[in-house]
C-alpha cells in the first residue's frame, strides 16, 4: 500500500483541507503513515498569511526535496494551499523536484481529480475504497463556506482563496448528521467569515438552528466571525442554543478607528465595543478572542496606545497577536511600511504581554468552578489525563480513568497553568 505524510501550516480551514486530501487519498489506497522519511508521498499544506509563515513552508520543501534526491523518499512532493495559489507553478522553477502544486481553492474539488493527480504517480487504476477513510473522530471541522470577499486592505487571503461561496445546508446536514453517526459529538462550522454564510435560502443564524437539531451532537463551535457582520439574530442564536459552545473569536484587528478604516475593516472601534457589550448582556460568561495586527502602515503610537486600551477594556480570554507583515498584491502593500521594525516588535510585545496577564486572571477565575469539558483525546505520555475543552473552548486536562472522546464531563476545576485548565471529574 502507498502511504501518505500530510504536513499542515496555518489555520483550521488547512487542517480541514487536509483531512478532506487524507480522505480521498485512503479511498484510493492510501495509508497514513506518521513518519515523513518514510511516506511514499508527502504533501505540505501551505499558508501565505505573513512572510515567514511562506519561508518557514519553503525552507521545510527544500529539505523534503533535497531528501529525495538523495534516498529515494518520498517519491512525491506535492505543494498545496494558500503559497500554492500564490506562487502556482512558479514554485516548480524556485524548487526543483516539487512534482505537483494545488492552490487552495482547488482543494475543495480534490475528489473530482485526485485520480489524474496520481496518474504520475503510477496509480492508473483506482480502486475507489468506499469505508477506507471511516476514522471515528470526537470532534470534526466542517467548512460551511470558502473564500472571502472582504479584502482587508493587508489580507492576502481573498487573493488566493477566491470569492465568497457557501456550502449548501441541506448537505452540511447530511454531512454532520454522516459525522456524528460516525461518533463525533462536536462540529466546528469554519470559514474565513462564517457570519456571512448565505446559501441562497439559509443564513448563519438560521444554520446554526437547523445544526442544533442534529441528535446526538452536543456541541457546535464556529470561526471566524467579522465584527461587521455580526448582528443580534446571531447573538440570540447563541445565547438561546444550549449546544453552542460561549465562546465567539471576533478578530479586533486595531483599537483605532482610523486605522481600521484603512484596514478597511467596515466597523469603529465603538461599533466593536457596542458589539461586546451586546454580547456580554445577552451572555454575561461568553469567552470572546480575537485577533491583533500590529504596526500597520500609518500606525502611530497613538493608535496603537487605542489597542492596548481596547484590549485591557475588553479583557479578551485571549487573542492571537501579529506584526504586520507585508503581503504582495495587497492594497496595503502600495502604502509605505512606515513602522520600524524595532517599533512593531516593541509594540508587539508590550500588548502580548498585556494579553497574557488578562488571559492568565482569566484562567485563574475558573478555580473552583464547575466547567463541562468535552472529550477529545487522551494526552501523550500520561496515563489517565484527557485532553478537552470547557464551554467557552479554554483547553483543559482532566484525570479519569474511564474517559471516551466525544464524552462531555461534568468537573471542577481544581488549578490553572498558565492557559489551561486542570480539572477533576465531579462525582455524580
Ligand atoms: N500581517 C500580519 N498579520 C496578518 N493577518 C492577516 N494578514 C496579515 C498580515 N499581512 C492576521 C490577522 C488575521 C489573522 C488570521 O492573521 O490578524 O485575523
Ligand atoms: Fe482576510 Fe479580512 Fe477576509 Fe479575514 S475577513 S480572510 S482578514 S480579508
Amino acid at each position: 500500500m502507498p502511504t501518505v505524510y500530510i504536513e499542515v501550516f496555518g489555520c483550521q480551514m488547512n487542517i480541514a483541507d487536509s483531512e478532506l486530501v487524507t480522505e480521498a487519498l485512503a479511498r484510493r489506497g492510501f495509508e497514513k503513515c506518521e513518519n515523513r522519511r518514510e511516506a511514499d508521498l508527502v504533501i505540505v499544506n501551505t499558508c501565505s498569511v505573513r512572510e515567514k509563515a511562506e519561508s518557514r513552508a519553503l525552507a521545510h520543501i527544500r529539505e523534503l526535496v533535497a531528501h529525495k534526491r538523495k534516498s529515494g523518499l518520498p517519491k512525491a512532493v506535492w505543494v498545496i494551499g494558500c503559497m500554492a495559489a500564490r506562487k502556482g507553478e512558479k514554485l516548480t522553477e524556485e524548487i526543483p523536484g516539487i512534482d505537483r502544486v494545488i492552490g487552495a481553492p482547488d482543494i475543495e474539488f480534490f475528489e473530482n481529480y485526485a485520480d489524474s493527480y496520481l496518474s504520475d504517480f503510477g496509480h492508473d487504476e483506482p480502486h475507489l475504497q468506499a469505508n477506507a477513510a471511516g476514522a471515528r473522530k470526537a470532534s470534526v471541522f466542517v467548512p460551511i463556506m470558502r473564500g472571502c470577499n472582504n479584502f482587508c486592505t493587508y489580507c492576502i487571503v481573498p487573493h488566493v482563496r477566491g470569492r465568497e461561496h457557501s456550502v449548501p445546508s441541506d448537505h452540511l446536514l447530511h454531512q454532520i448528521s454522516q459525522a456524528v453517526a460516525d461518533g463525533a459529538t462536536e462540529v466546528t462550522l469554519l470559514g474565513q467569515n462564517v457570519n456571512s454564510y448565505h446559501d441562497g435560502r439559509v443564513n448563519f443564524p438560521a444554520l446554526l438552528r437547523s445544526v442544533h437539531q442534529i441528535e446526538g451532537l452536543k456541541r457546535i463551535r464556529f470561526t471566524t466571525s467579522h465584527p461587521k457582520d455580526c448582528t443580534e439574530d446571531l447573538i440570540e442564536a447563541l445565547a438561546e442554543l444550549p449546544k453552542c459552545a460561549k465562546h465567539i473569536h471576533l478578530p479586533v484587528q486595531s483599537g483605532s478607528s482610523r486605522v481600521l478604516a484603512l484596514m478597511n475593516r467596515h466597523y469603529t472601534r465603538e461599533h466593536y465595543l457596542s458589539l461586546i457589550h451586546s454580547m456580554r448582556k445577552a451572555l454575561p460568561a461568553i469567552d470572546i478572542t480575537t485577533d491583533i495586527l500590529v504596526g500597520f502602515p500609518g500606525e502611530t503610537q497613538e493608535d496603537f496606545e487605542q489597542t492596548l486600551s481596547l484590549v485591557t477594556g475588553v479583557r479578551f480570554t485571549s487573542a492571537f497577536m501579529f506584526a504586520y507583515s507585508p503581503r504582495p498584491g495587497t492594497r496595503a502593500n502600495d502604502l509605505d511600511d512606515n513602522v520600524p521594525a524595532e517599533t512593531k516588535k516593541n509594540r508587539l510585545e508590550r500588548i502580548i504581554a498585556a494579553q497574557t496577564d488578562i488571559t492568565k486572571e482569566h484562567f485563574r477565575s475558573m478555580v473552583g468552578r464547575k466547567a463541562d469539558i468535552l472529550i477529545v483525546d487522551r494526552k501523550n505520555g500520561e496515563s489517565g489525563m484527557w485532553i478537552g475543552q470547557d464551554n467557552g473552548c479554554k483547553n483543559a486536562l482532566v484525570s479519569c480513568s474511564d474517559c471516551r472522546s466525544g464524552m462531555i464531563l461534568n468537573t471542577t476545576v481544581l488549578r490553572s497553568s498558565g492557559m489551561t485548565l486542570l480539572c477533576e471529574r465531579t462525582a455524580s
